[in-house]
């Protein structure tokens, strides 16, 4: 099966509002230092431009998480594949997120990083899809809502595959 990408999503776009979003975390963590958990694959792009534009001091970890599911839905059962090295208890921590779709994984983050006791747990997604939330959860920072479609680019892929393309895309299949 053959699919098309369609641009939704611009690369200067994406990077102005990167910045946007380093000026207001760096405003609201002021005097303070930051513990960023990247969820990789998918946040991966996004969370070391985001660290770029931080101004106060940084921390990055990388975790892997998976979510049992099949094809572009995922189920409510997340689990952690590879943990971060870092202890965090005492930090304030930040999880940054490719993208929030159901909700399951930054509900189950959010509690995982609460139990370790960091100081602070706040949550990062570069994009947002709120007509697919199962769970409520309270994203701190968003860098786009988008439409109920299934996007790839900038860490995000569909079967692997598109995570280098530099701007986000719409599949068309
Ligand atoms: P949630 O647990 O349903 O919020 O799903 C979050 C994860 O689902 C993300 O980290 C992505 O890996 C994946 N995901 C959700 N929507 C998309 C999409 O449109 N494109 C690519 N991956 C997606
Ligand atoms: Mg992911």
């Amino acid at each position: 099966m053959s699919e098309t990408v369609r641009e939704m999503i611009p690369e200067a776009d994406l990077a102005a509002r990167i910045e946007e979003l380093g000026r207001q975390i760096s405003a609201d963590y002021e005097g303070e230092s930051v513990f960023l958990v990247c969820i990789l694959r998918g946040a991966s792009f996004f969370g070391c431009e985001l660290a770029k534009r931080i101004k106060v001091p940084v921390t990055i970890d990388f975790m892997t998480t998976s979510s049992y599911g099949s094809g572009t839905t995922s189920s409510g059962e997340v689990t952690i594949k590879n943990d971060i090295e870092l202890s965090v208890e005492g930090r304030h921590v930040l999880i940054v997120e490719d993208i929030i779709d159901s909700g399951h994984t930054l509900h189950f983050l959010s509690d995982v990083f609460r139990e370790r006791n960091a100081k602070s747990v706040r949550l990062c997604a570069m994009l947002d899809k709120p007509d697919r939330r199962e769970v409520d959860v309270e994203v701190d920072y968003v860098g786009f809502t988008i439409p109920d479609e299934f996007v790839v680019g900038y860490g995000l892929d569909y079967d692997q595959k598109y995570r280098n393309l530099p701007y986000i895309g719409v599949v068309e299949f």
